[in-house]
């Protein structure tokens, strides 16, 4: 593993332990990492729902031990087999099996293939691009899934759950960026003025779609964008405008999917699956060009906070808790500030 300096660095480490997995603060050497091609010196990090599983010691994300946790990172090529990325090209990348099966970003080095990597656009800083990360990602690819079903913004109101949740919050962002009208379903209608600065035109309590809906309800959304799962994706299909489509990635409102076949053959809908983790090179490339794009980088600062690496954990509680609050960007590197003078 040819550029990597440092005799040991920070990582956050997930071990085997007692009745599962914890996760720790360490100091490992580089030959823990895999030699995938092209180290990377991280600045950055962001927490997701996957990582706060991951910090939890909750299954379902981490599929080998030990592992360096974290789904994304944002950092400056140090070395690389290819001529394709230079020492110094500021890179990001989200998902790829990073922080499930492979090493991840809560770390300062990672070595990852050069063929994930997406080359940061101009218009994003460093601690932008990391803010965006798998939410972002995840929020453009559901985006670009509805359009292709044949979405436009003239077609209806576009309904998007988990609202104050990073995916969910850029999704609102990218939609209204791009001419929609974004209707946000949160379980904090208190707070919708944060979501109305997004672009929301409207508001959405989300109790109304936690009760059990009927096959058929009243045709509301030409589209919608789906972070819940559960009974909340029920009520969306129940109640999608004939020809309509609902793109669905998460689960933090349940797995299940206690739904009808009514909607899929009285009125043609679609349920669109979101993965943002297996996707080709070609794909995650797209989606940030939608997102360099339609996203306006003042409402991403505006969502987002840094916290440092010594705090991931702690942090990642409240989106366990489903109180998790835009976008939480964690600075491994230590050179750049997030809105500082210094490069980023
Ligand atoms: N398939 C993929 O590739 C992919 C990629 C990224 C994320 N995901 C999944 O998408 C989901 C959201 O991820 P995230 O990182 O955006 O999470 P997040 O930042 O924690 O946001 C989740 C949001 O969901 C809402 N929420 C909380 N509890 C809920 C409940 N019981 N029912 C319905 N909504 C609830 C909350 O917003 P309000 O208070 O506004 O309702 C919360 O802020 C997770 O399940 C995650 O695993 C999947």
């Amino acid at each position: 593993m040819s550029a990597i300096t440092s005799s040991t660095f920070p990582a956050w480490v997930v071990r085997d332990g007692e009745g599962g997995t914890s996760a720790a603060l360490e100091q490992v050497t580089p030959d823990l990492l895999e030699d995938r091609g092209t180290t990377v010196r991280v600045l950055y990090s962001s927490l997701n729902y996957k990582d706060a599983l991951a910090l939890h010691g909750r299954p379902g994300v981490v599929r080998r031990t030990p592992l360096i946790a974290g789904i994304d990172l944002t950092g400056e090529v140090s070395a690389s087999e290819g001529p394709a990325l230079p020492p110094g090209t500021l890179v990001t990348l989200d998902g790829a099996g990073l922080g499930e099966e492979h090493h991840g970003g809560l770390a300062a080095l990672a070595d990852v293939r050069a063929e994930d990597l997406v080359v940061v656009p101009a218009r994003f800083s460093a601690a932008q691009a990391a803010a965006i990360g798998t939410a972002g990602l995840t929020a453009a690819l559901a985006v670009d899934a509805l359009e292709r079903h044949g979405l436009t913004p003239d077609a209806g109101p576009v309904l998007v759950t988990g609202a104050h949740g990073g995916s969910g919050g850029l999704a609102i962002a990218l939609l209204a960026g791009a001419g929609y009208e974004v209707v946000a379903a949160t379980g904090r209608p208190e707070a919708a003025d944060r979501l109305r600065a997004l672009g929301a035109q409207s508001i959405l309590d989300r109790a109304e779609l936690e009760a059990p809906s009927r096959p058929l309800a009243r045709e509301r959304w030409a589209g919608a964008v789906d972070a819940a799962g559960g009974q909340v994706l029920a009520s969306i299909l129940a109640s999608l405008r004939c020809g309509g489509a609902v793109a669905a990635f998460g689960l933090v409102g349940g797995s299940d999917l206690p739904a009808s076949v009514m909607p899929f053959i009285l009125r043609g809908v679609s349920l669109l699956g979101i993965d943002s983790v297996r996707i080709s090179p070609q794909a995650r490339r797209a989606a940030w060009d939608r997102l360099s794009r339609d996203l306006d980088p003042s409402l991403l600062d505006a969502i987002t906070r840094v916290v440092p690496l010594a705090a991931a954990k702690d942090e990642a509680a409240a989106l366990l808790e489903g109180r998790g609050t835009g976008r939480v960007v964690v600075q491994v590197g230590g050179r750049v500030s997030y809105r500082g003078t210094a490069a980023g």
